[in-house]
């Protein structure tokens, strides 16, 4: 797809995420400077950040290869071994959902991140034998969207640990700007800060918005994209000023018109909308309670005051006490 021309591949024109560029700027020169492979990655945060274009990032500053393959696709041992015997010398090899990962082979991944080796059972019965080969050293990326979804072996082998973070306003504008440039579609400074302003604070959505409303522009307009063709646009794809989608609005509603702003539990919620629970937790909600739209409490979660004036609604008991 195109997105291939507007992904950033070096870090240099990596936006945002001040942190992290900072110190792996540092890490990738120190290990490059002792012709080391870089430490094993993991890289965390919700989806649409940038956690995948970090690890393309990481291979081409290493100057090396990457090899891409997620949690769920590597059912079992043998998958495993198959990518990490296929690796070069210093490769990068990418595991996106890496807490989707079967304890199976979670065991065979231990001794290849720590040793580069590779320790495992083939066959059966009598005739089962344990091989183990010498890997060439490599750089695990893992990619996964909350820490705490890792073992705790698995996440004490990664040498640096990076979290990815919401964009702000500055960030995305500027992330828009470039990627209008680059699709070249003709843009105002205030027509790409209206997408930003409503792309949930991510990169994925800020691109995949701004390619919608050049579609608008482009029908409806005179192919510009400004202030007012952003906003027209945006509006007809439902994202409300905030940059709330659907279901951002649909999740909210439900905790004030059916649980009184709550504290209500995540699996309730999750039947009230008719989302899955990990959609709840790891999509959707980072977001609202990141923006002070709802909040987690120890029984449960509660939208904050700043939600029910969003929606212009007022909240139970202050609807009671003004009755
Ligand atoms: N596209 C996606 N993430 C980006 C980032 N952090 N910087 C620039 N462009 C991006």
């Amino acid at each position: 797809r195109l997105d291939h021309a507007i992904r950033p591949k070096r870090l240099a024109d990596y936006i945002g995420q001040p942190r992290v560029r900072e110190q792996m700027e540092i890490f990738i020169g120190a290990a490059r400077l002792r012709e080391e492979s870089l430490d094993h990655t993991l890289v965390f945060g919700p989806p649409g950040l940038g956690k995948t274009t970090l690890a393309n990032i990481i291979a081409a500053e290493m100057g090396v290869g990457l090899k891409s393959t997620s949690g769920p696709v590597l059912e079992r041992a043998g998958d495993l071994a198959a990518m990490l015997t296929n690796l070069e010398e210093g490769d990068v090899l990418f595991i996106d959902e890496i807490h989707r990962l079967s304890p199976v082979v979670e065991e065979v991944l231990y001794p290849a991140m720590e040793d580069f080796q590779l320790d495992i059972m083939i066959g059966e019965g009598p005739a089962a034998r344990s091989i183990k080969l010498d890997l060439p050293r490599f750089t695990l990326v893992g990619a996964t969207t909350r820490a705490g979804l890792l073992t705790s072996p698995l996440r004490d082998r990664f040498g640096i640990v990076q979290r990815l973070e919401f964009y702000n306003l500055a960030e995305l504008t500027e992330i828009v700007t470039r990627s209008a440039r680059l699709l070249e579609v003709p843009s105002t400074p205030d027509g790409c800060e209206e997408i930003a302003k409503r792309s949930r604070g991510t990169p994925r959505i800020a691109n995949r918005l701004l390619r919608r409303v050049r579609d608008y522009a482009d029908i409806k307009g005179r192919g510009e994209i400004d202030t007012p063709i952003a906003d027209a646009a945006l509006n007809m794809l439902n994202v409300d000023h905030h940059g709330l989608d659907h279901m951002d609005r649909r999740l909210l509603l439900a905790m004030m018109d059916k649980f009184d702003g709550g504290p209500v539990g995540v699996d309730s919620l999750s039947a009230a909308i008719g989302e899955e629970r990990d959609t709840i937790e790891d999509v959707i909600e980072p977001y609202l309670i990141q923006q002070g739209l709802m909040m987690r409490t120890p029984r449960g979660r509660v939208v904050t005051r700043q939600a029910w004036s969003h929606f212009s609604r007022v909240p139970h008991e202050q609807a009671a006490d003004a009755g």
